[in-house]
């Protein structure tokens, strides 16, 4: 079985292909020229997929060494994203079955990240908490079978990404903010602010936007401008601020292991690259003798594998989609019961 996987929500065109469950390509190219703007320009975001996408799955093809009509299942990100460049992967992966006559499958981005943890060697075993954490979602999920999500919990303002995007911008160091904030970090002390964690009673839900303000008062307070702060400071700032979203991230994920009884914790999405985190989650699976996988880099941001794979298992359900399906630009309230 040959599985053509295509991502397009944000600032990543990536097109992936699995053969008989072995990922021969998982090309991705990204956006990098939105760090002009800081931020993510959506209309840009279109027209650079539009260009990129077709010599991508040339290129995926040839890597694979395999042709189109060799190619049984295509599978598309249809949401949530940015509605444009959803619409650019989608409408492509459509036309493209409808052309070569082959079955294919929308896939939810998000449910892409929870079992991105299956790329790697070592696999999630079920039932396992999923931490899902990227620029626009943080979740905590019970992921009990390919077809049964439970979320435990979510953001009842910023997402974990989004955090790190605001703070980094505030503290004048760019987009995106994550790795950006990550690289400052490592010359600070974690320890030297104590920055707010939110603690939600009875939830296993989180919130960000009180750090982030908390972080832009500090500045505020300590400095006329954010120019003026010594690097430093700046690294003290950085590595507190990331401190305190870990410590929000580990917390609710130590009171999830509490409480329900999960054989693995995979931690996932875009802010999964970030070391700290990754280092104490497995620390915090030591703990409680659980496995815990991360992905590699390649399979924490936005990419096609992650799809493919997602999209082949809904396949392998039962489930395909029609030639009709519209892209989703935000997460439904019944996706995840
Ligand atoms: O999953 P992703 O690629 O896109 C979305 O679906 O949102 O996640 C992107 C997010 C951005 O907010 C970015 O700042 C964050 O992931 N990120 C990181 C790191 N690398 C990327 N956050 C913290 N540390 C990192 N090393
Ligand atoms: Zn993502």
């Amino acid at each position: 079985m040959n599985v053509l996987g295509i991502e397009s929500s944000c600032d990543e065109t990536s097109v992936a292909i699995i053969s008989d469950e072995k990922l021969k390509a998982n090309l991705i190219s990204s956006q990098d020229f939105h760090s002009n703007y800081g931020g993510v320009v959506p209309e840009l975001s279109s027209r650079a997929h539009l260009q990129i996408i077709i010599p991508l799955i040339k290129d995926a093809l040839q890597k694979s060494d395999l042709k189109l009509n060799e190619i049984d299942l295509i599978c598309s990100t249809a949401g949530p994203g940015l509605i444009g460049a959803l619409l650019v992967g989608l409408t492509f992966a459509k036309g493209l079955a409808y052309a070569v006559k082959k079955p294919f499958v929308a896939v939810n981005h998000i449910e892409g990240h929870i079992f991105s943890g299956f790329l790697m060697e070592e696999k999630p075993e079920f039932p396992y908490l999923a931490l899902v954490v990227s620029g626009g979602h943080t979740l905590l999920l019970l992921v009990e079978s390919f077809s049964k999500i439970y979320k435990l919990g979510t953001t009842v303002d910023d997402a974990a990404g989004e955090a790190f995007d605001k703070v980094s911008k505030l503290l004048g160091l760019g987009y995106p903010g994550g790795p950006k904030i990550q690289k400052v970090s490592e010359n600070g002390d974690p320890n030297k602010i104590n920055f707010p964690i939110a603690e939600l009673k009875d939830t296993f839900n989180f919130s960000f936007s009180g750090l982030k303000t908390a972080v832009l008062r500090y500045v505020q307070h300590n400095y006329s401008d954010q120019k003026n702060i010594h690097d430093k400071d700046l690294a003290d700032i950085a590595a507190s601020f990331q401190n305190a979203v870990i410590k929000a991230l580990v917390k609710n994920t130590e009171k999830a292991l509490n409480n329900f009884e999960v054989k693995s914790i995979s931690l996932v999405g875009g802010v999964a690259a970030n070391k700290p985190l990754r280092n104490s989650l497995i620390e915090l699976g030591k703990k409680f003798n659980k496995k815990v996988i991360v992905p590699r880099m390649e399979f924490c941001g936005d990419n096609a594998a992650m799809i493919a794979f997602r999209g082949l298992r809904i396949y392998e359900l039962g489930y395909e989609s029609r030639l009709n399906f519209s892209p989703f630009p935000s997460l439904a309230k019944e996706h995840f019961a």
